[in-house]
């Protein structure tokens, strides 16, 4: 299976990916990103894979941008579309070129926390825990059908930096293992 990751920031998740199922159940062919500056795509052209920005400034508007990311996903012959931390919401005309073939972590157990501020969210809410979630993308912020999720009871007293290193943990773990399990058809 020929991985196309997206990614805006550090590209921790990326690495994750890079250590456990490149080169064994998928190969990740190119890494894209909204922001030229992404640590993500330095990451990646580190593992020597080609690597894209698509800053919006560049482009009339947003579909646009994504249909030239879509078509450069196409170009390198991408069967499945990981997004890592890409804090870019994906126009409807880019789903309906990967349909079913996107999938996305998230810091919360969706549906609960969707959206942006997931773990400021959970620490406000008072929530006893929380978790991450691997699902499907969809048309919608973080609503797609879920594949994975694990949960964690949220320690007394934590901070939002505390929270998300706590699941960063997960994240690493999750990720991989939805990839895993995609590229065996464990999930249909
Ligand atoms: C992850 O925690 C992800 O859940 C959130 O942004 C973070 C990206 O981290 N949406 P990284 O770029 O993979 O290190």
């Amino acid at each position: 299976m020929r991985v196309g990751v997206l990614a805006s920031g550090h590209g921790s998740n990326l690495e994750a990916l890079l250590e456990s199922v490149h080169g064994r159940e998928v190969r990740i062919v190119c890494v894209g990103s909204d922001r030229e500056d992404a640590r993500a795509l330095v990451v990646a052209a580190e593992a020597g894979i080609p690597t894209q920005s698509f800053p919006k400034a560049a482009y009339p508007d947003r579909a646009a941008r994504d249909l030239a990311l879509a078509d450069w996903l196409a170009e390198h012959g991408v069967d499945l579309v990981v997004t890592a931390g890409y804090m870019a919401i994906l126009a409807p005309e880019f789903i309906a070129r990967y349909p079913e073939a996107i999938v996305n972590v998230h810091p919360s157990l969706l549906p609960a926390f969707p959206g942006i501020r997931a773990i400021e969210q959970a620490l406000e809410a008072g929530a006893a825990e929380t978790g991450v979630t691997v699902h499907r993308v969809d048309e919608g912020v973080d609503t797609g059908p879920v594949l994975l999720q694990e949960a964690l009871v949220i320690p007394d007293g934590i901070d939002a930096d505390g929270l998300h290193d706590l699941l960063r943990e997960i994240e690493h773990r999750l990720l991989p293992e939805a990839v895993r399990m995609l590229a065996r058809a464990a999930i249909t």
